[in-house]
């Protein structure tokens, strides 16, 4: 369809009927209840084909060394070890680069981070394939290693050139301000810790086809990843994924090479083969959320206006490339977030250290961009003694100021104050502010803090060729409706959104839909259901499928019925054309069979309207922005820096949500995951640079305790979207993650200080203190 045929069709879509179980409905994950009894099949409950042997890594002890061959005898000694898989087992190339670039899947002579894979166990069982693996003795010559940004930074070791986004003369502009302030910080990585670890089951088929099943965020590049390391075209592999157990951007490249060791073992032994991580080797091998390091100069007037501001962001990419160029560029194009700052230059750091690759998690870099701007703002208010809050409301985009980002997007409509005033209405704030200054004027060492967040996320993905997606919808001779889209279930509730928009074309049940496994067999080409994006790409894709065959049955009832095809009503199971013309939808797909009329259709979708230009960093990357505003309150045992967050107020625009329980699920989940990576889980290095956080007993992600016990999640009433997204939503996927930055910022708040690293955990709000109690005293 063109960009105006969709775009014509839109007008209809956000007006189309909200029935109790069509758009807008809130029925719940299809998958809901067969998470809760165990019924949902994880690629690990599928039935094992007979034959199947299971696969383990060895992984480096060490961060950097040049690696001699490996002797597989010792493995191999091992009972129940099948083969011992190095890289000169690779048929086709060992490279697992998402961008093309060269990434070893098995480590050649190079070592280049403890938990780098170096060979391929395969036995009859998988306690014998991890036996083997641990048996084996790799001999290690030991280099020095870059361990942390700092280091990275002094030695120039970058893995991409730097990037910068720029608008007017920022050294003039702060020459010109009133004040001036610099100021340095960092925030920690976030390890993904879905439920289901990382796994993939390959079963070799006839003459080359490798038939793969794939916990993965994109089965497209499994395939792609599959085919290039064993050496043969992508039509020969096929990639199915039913659901994961969490991907958060974990496995949208992660998986790949999972799958292709699984593949290349399989290929190798011309046996089915499983690898399932253990969580030990899946943290230790699998890339995390880039931590930051940050450095800026601001000026600013009385009132708080920041009029320049002149920053770098360090990234700790890890050993590898991977995706940190879209991870950078997020992070630059969000840096400030809902504001506007007049004179504004940030660059960006990619640095390569001997850890492990960091990847996408959920945000993509855009949280770890706009805690620039948080940080400017709490300094700037501190050096003025006016409200963190009013000094980002000063700034915000808009109003007085400018809505053009630094790179030339606009942002749209006036949603930022409004969730801003939204959110500040539904936590009372300014009796919160009295009640919370009583306490702490009487408790003798609790604090209470209140902060605040406002947040513009940019949805699309960065890269705009990315923003394409197909579906393939069949509707049998009884009625039922076989639904395939391009996108992955993960847990966000894609695929019930995606059955609603389906059902809703053909005036039907959801129910009646069946949900499938994504494959690269039905909708090939597919890009990750990533940056948010999976039912605005996908829900459209599957909509225009839907349409076509809705068309060609419209035809076929009004030639029975001597009507025009426009009369003909698809509504409630049924379809009408006015007067006694009725007839179930089942009984018109059949007759459509018996007119020998195709039932089958796919649907391709592109976003409009797309434009970047990487050179001068200067476009409209976005397709819109969402918006979103959280008030939270926080208390802090100030004797022992513990802490907890006690309500949480959030207002987020989904524009015309597709289903409110699902998005209200996704941004009290989001949320409680940003609160994570900014208050509790830390990542620890030793000095080798060996992740020493390697489980839930050393990395502390949050519990359902430390849940708010008042949590207000409101989607934004009457918010308006482009008339061209799908039924007038918004993406909700990851921008509530960002919200919890009003946790940070209301710690800071409790304990009055404007310096904070992320994450905020207790011995870090302990420390804050000591200083903050060391400077004050004489
Ligand atoms: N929700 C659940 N339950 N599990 C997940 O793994 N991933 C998040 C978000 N919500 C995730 C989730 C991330 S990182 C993204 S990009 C989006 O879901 C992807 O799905 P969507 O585009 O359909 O929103
Ligand atoms: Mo989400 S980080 O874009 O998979």
């Amino acid at each position: 369809m063109s960009a105006l045929g969709q775009r014509a069709q839109a007008q209809n879509l956000g007006e189309a009927r909200r029935s109790a179980r069509g758009m807008g409905a809130s029925l719940r994950h299809d998958s809901a209840l067969k998470h809760a009894t165990g019924e949902a099949r994880f690629l690990d409950d599928i039935a094992e084909p007979p034959g199947l042997l299971h696969a383990a890594l060895a992984l480096s002890p060490i961060a950097h060394g040049r690696l001699a061959p490996i002797d597989p005898a010792p493995a191999r000694a091992v009972p129940g070890v099948v083969a011992v898989l190095l890289p000169g087992d690779i048929p086709g190339r060992n490279d697992i680069a998402p961008s093309g670039r060269n990434e070893a899947m098995l480590a050649d002579g190079l070592v280049e981070y403890a938990g780098q894979p170096l060979a391929i166990v395969v036995g009859t069982t998988r306690d014998a394939a991890l036996a083997g693996a641990a048996a084996l003795k790799p001999e290690i010559a030991p280099l020095p290693p870059v361990l942390s940004i700092e280091e990275a930074v002094e030695r120039e070791s970058w893995i991409l050139p730097p990037q910068r986004i720029a608008r007017g003369d920022v050294c003039a502009a702060l020459a010109d301000s009133p004040h001036r302030l610099t100021a340095e910080f960092r925030a920690g990585g976030q390890e993904h810790f879905y439920l289901e670890g990382q796994i993939a089951m390959a079963v070799p088929g006839e003459d080359a086809d490798m038939q793969v099943v794939s916990s993965t965020q994109h089965p497209t590049e499994v395939q792609h990843i599959v085919g290039r390391v064993l050496g043969c075209a992508y039509n020969r592999v096929t990639v199915t994924t039913r659901r994961m157990g969490g991907g958060f951007g974990g496995k949208e490249s992660n998986a790949s090479w999972v799958a292709a060791a699984a593949a290349l073992a399989a290929r190798r032994t011309g046996r089915p083969v499983k690898l399932r991580l253990s969580r030990k080797a899946d943290i230790a091998a699998t890339g995390k959320r880039h931590p930051f390091l940050y450095r800026w100069t601001a000026g600013f007037d009385e009132t708080g206006r920041i009029l320049a501001l002149d920053a770098t962001m360090a990234a700790d990419a890890g050993h590898s490339l991977d995706m940190t160029g879209g991870v950078i560029f997020r992070a630059i194009t969000h840096a400030l977030n809902c504001c506007d700052v007049p004179a504004f230059a940030v660059k960006a750091l990619a640095c390569k250290t001997n850890t492990v690759s960091n990847t996408a998690f959920r945000g993509f870099g855009g949280p770890q961009g706009l805690l620039l701007m948080e940080d400017v703002i709490h300094r700037v208010a501190a050096a003025l003694g006016l409200p963190a809050d009013e000094v980002r409301a000063r700034n915000f985009a808009g109003g007085g100021n400018s809505d053009e980002t630094p790179y030339g997007q606009r942002l749209e409509g006036d949603l930022i104050r409004r969730v801003w005033a939204e959110a500040r209405a539904d936590s009372a704030w300014d009796a919160k502010r009295a009640e919370i200054a009583a306490f702490n004027a009487t408790h003798p060492f609790l604090r209470r803090g209140l902060g605040s967040m406002v947040l513009a996320f940019g949805i699309s993905f960065g890269q705009t060729h990315m923003n394409q997606a197909g579906a393939l919808v069949h509707v049998y001779a009884d009625g039922s409706v076989r639904l395939n889209h391009g996108g992955t279930e993960m847990g966000q509730g894609l695929n019930i959104k995606i059955a609603q928009v389906v059902a809703d074309a053909f005036g039907v049940d959801p129910d009646i839909v069946s949900i499938t496994a994504t494959s690269t067999a039905d909708v090939p080409n597919t890009s990750p259901t990533a940056a948010s994006t999976g039912s605005d790409l996908n829900g459209w894709a599957a909509h225009i499928a839907a349409s076509t065959i809705r068309t060609r049955m419209a035809e076929v009832a009004a030639a029975e019925w001597g009507v025009q095809p426009a009369d003909v009503i698809f509504a409630d199971g049924r379809v009408t054309a006015g007067g006694n013309l009725a007839m179930e939808f089942g009984e018109l797909a059949k007759l459509c069979t018996l007119k020998r009329v195709s039932l089958s259709a796919t649907g391709f979708y592109r976003t409009p309207d797309l434009n970047w230009d990487p050179k001068a960093m200067k476009g409209a990357p976005f397709f819109y922005f969402s918006y979103g505003a959280a008030v939270c309150e926080v208390v802090v045992d100030t004797l022992t820096g513990e802490h907890r967050c006690l309500s949480a107020h959030l207002v987020q625009d989904c524009g015309r949500s597709l289903n409110p329980t699902i998005d209200i699920g996704q941004i009290e989940g989001a949320f409680v995951q940003g609160l994570g990576w900014l208050t509790c889980e830390e990542l620890w290095w030793d000095a080798e640079g060996r992740l020493r956080t390697l489980g839930p007993s050393t990395y502390k992600i949050p519990g359902s305790r430390d849940v708010p016990p008042v949590m207000k999640t409101r989607l934004l009433a009457d918010a308006p979207a482009r008339s061209d997204t799908i039924f007038r939503s918004k993406a909700v996927g990851e921008p509530p993650l960002m919200l919890a930055t009003a946790v940070w910022n209301a710690l800071k708040d409790a304990i009055g200080t404007d310096a904070l690293d992320a994450p905020a955990t207790p011995e870090r709000v302990l420390m804050a203190i000591r200083e903050r109690a060391s400077s004050r005293s004489p």
